[in-house]
């Protein structure tokens, strides 16, 4: 989704706001552009495209030696289509804005600036808040901006230039990610942390309506009525090399590769003499087996690491879990109280739909658990407990080390919830702590054996359909392995439920759809092998993902892929490495744009 930088300080202003804006192209964008101060007029420069195109068009428009002061934006279109004049910065020679999010009023607010003579360029809701600026200014910044807040509703982050202040960016923000860096003598606004590493580690986050103003080198925060507020200065503690290659041909697969790190450091933190603890983010296992219900909610890979969570909780704990997609837990009306837990799960930390979904569960008196990656980030900030992941920054669109760490966190809060609940004893709550610490080592052979993974990559290049397939916890798997294959290879594919194959969906397999059958579940292994069998029996070609020392014979399967055996229930923490690999391979097989998949963003800031 869009990303936001601004800078004020002695450095060459357009060179840093490239730089941050290429550090924020993980996030997904369509388009790029940057106003900066150039003797004291505001100059904007901005295309559809990469930010590659935006650094020609600036060379050619002799923007390079642009000043000390400016902000920079990419975008990924929501309101109008992705060109040179919807793209960002909005605005005219006296203001100039940079926007994330949505202004859900903006129609009104046109029609308003209409009726006063505005005329608009663009289709996008950012002009209005650009215009309405305009029509509000008198010469003092921070009155403008207040009266503009009093307007708009909806979701912002908004970095705002004004001709009359050339030394100083604005910004404000309400539900769309912004934070507030300080350097020595300079001062940055960005969408995320990453933006910013290379000049600073230290940043403030800003709360809804806080009006910052970076000027003369530091930072100053407002309240919405004007009054300066103290805020606790955040250090980030990833360092430039987390959010570089280091040396892997894309992110995607140095994010797999860092997998068993990012889980003992997740993991290791949560245990206290052999057992599970939360007690840090105020989760005691009295307090997780009082509730009735546990829901999870979340949005894409994050809700395929709650369907784990389902699996396992159930099974271990024998409280009941429902799994929502965040888009449709908001709308069906669900039925919460003060006696459930709702835990949202989400990488970034700032998808919309989460959030809102977390902000509908606290106004239902439900107690709220976040599962996080971001620090700071809205959801984190919002739900009553928040237990944080530590992946490390995740570049590659497509998520892999914080389904990982996701589930790592599901496993121990299981265990726990079992033995609180006298479903396990204390021996077998630490026994199965042990495995889950044993489980790195395990991914790292697995990593080793990357070959068999290139090979099955090999063999679906030219497919244009892909099954997936399993039972219980393989089932749950089976999803994330196919959303992960299609959003990277677009090689479209479907997750079914192994049984479920034959009611209908078998009538597609012919000797071009490939199916993948995940069977690790031992209890299940059998039924799974019936159901690839069919598929075989109809010319479909089939890879069994299964347990190594498993044979599976020339009836069942084309080609096995091995795992390590550990506990059936610990099994996914294994199962997705192979399936990471298989749709990261494929990808690159087909040339695509591993890390930046077509039309996907990161961090999906809007509803
Ligand atoms: C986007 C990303 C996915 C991610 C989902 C939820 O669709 O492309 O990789 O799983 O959002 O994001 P979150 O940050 O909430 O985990």
């Amino acid at each position: 989704m869009c990303g936001i930088v601004g800078y004020v300080g002695k450095q060459e202003c357009t060179e840093v706001l490239l730089d941050a804006l290429s550090k924020l192209e993980y996030r997904g964008y369509d388009s790029a552009g940057i106003a900066v101060f150039q003797d004291g007029e505001i100059r904007v420069s901005k295309t559809k495209g990469r930010i590659a195109d935006l650094k020609e068009k600036i060379l050619k428009e002799g923007m390079i030696h642009g000043g000390s002061c400016g902000i920079g934006h990419t975008r990924w279109a929501t309101h109008g289509e992705p060109s040179d004049i919807n793209s960002h910065p909005h605005g005219n020679a006296e203001i100039s804005i940079v926007h994330n999010g949505i202004i859900e009023n903006y129609q009104k607010i046109k029609s308003f600036l209409e009726k006063h003579g505005y005329v608009f360029e663009s289709q996008t809701d950012t002009e209005t808040v650009a215009k309405l600026l305009n029509y509000y200014y008198n010469g003092d910044p921070m009155e403008t901006i207040q009266k503009v807040l009093g307007d708009i509703e909806g979701s912002y982050a908004l970095g705002i230039v004004f001709k009359d202040f050339p030394e100083s960016v604005y910004a404000v923000r309400k539900d769309s990610p912004l934070i507030v860096g300080v350097g020595e003598g300079e001062a940055f606004i960005a969408s995320d942390v990453p933006a910013i590493l290379k000049f600073t580690r230290n940043y403030y986050l800003l709360d809804t309506d806080e009006i910052a103003v970076l000027s003369g080198g530091r930072a100053q925060i407002f309240d919405k009525y004007g009054t300066p507020v103290e805020k606790e200065l955040m250090v980030a503690d990833w360092d430039m090399e987390a959010a570089e290659k280091g040396g892997y041909e894309h992110f995607m697969l140095k994010e797999i590769n860092e997998q068993p790190n990012a889980i003992k450091q997740t993991v290791s933190p949560r245990i206290k003499d052999g057992m599970p603890d939360f007690e840090e983010c105020g989760m005691t296992a009295e307090k997780l087996a009082s509730y009735n219900n546990i829901f999870v909610v979340a949005c894409g890979t994050a809700m395929h690491a709650g369907l784990v969570g389902k699996y396992v909780i159930e099974k271990l704990a024998r409280v009941p879990v429902t799994v929502d997609v965040a888009s449709e837990f908001r709308y069906r009306d669900p039925i919460i109280g003060s006696n459930d837990l709702v835990i949202v799960v989400s990488q970034s930390g700032e998808t919309a739909d989460t959030l809102e979904a977390l902000k509908l569960s606290k106004r239902l008196g439900a107690d709220t658990l976040a599962i996080v990656n971001v620090v700071g980030s809205s959801i984190a900030r919002e739900a009553d407990m928040v237990i944080y992941t530590h992946a490390g920054p995740e570049i590659s669109v497509a998520s892999t080390k914080a389904y990982s760490v996701q589930i790592s966190v599901f496993y121990l809060l299981a265990f726990l919830l079992s033995y609180a609940r006298k479903m396990i004893s204390e021996d077998e709550c630490r026994r199965l702590t042990s495995v889950l610490e044993s489980v790195p080592n395990m991914i790292d052979m697995i990593l080793k054996q990357e070959k068999s993974c290139q090979y099955v990559a090999s063999q679906l290049i030219n497919s244009e359909n892909l099954l997936y397939i399993g039972r219980g916890l393989d089932y749950a798997l089976s999803m994330e392995g196919s959303l992960k294959l299609k959003e990277i290879s677009y090689i479209h594919s479907e997750s079914y439920a192994a049984g479920e194959l034959k009611h209908g969906t078998i009538s597609l397999v012919t000797e071009s759809m490939p199916l993948i059958a995940v069977a690790t579940q031992r209890d299940l292994f059998d039924k799974t092998v019936s159901n690839a069998k069919e598929v075989k029996a109809r010319g479909g070609k089939v890879i069994f993902v299964t347990h190594d020392y498993i044979n599976v014979d020339d009836d069942v399967a084309d080609y096995k892929i091995g795992l390590p055996t550990v506990d059936d229930i610990l099994m996914p923490m294994l199962t997705v490495v192979p399936l990471q690999l298989i749709a990261y391979y494929t990808s690159v097989l087909r040339g695509n744009d591993v890390d930046k998949p077509r039309n996907l963003a990161k961090s999906v800031t809007v509803e």
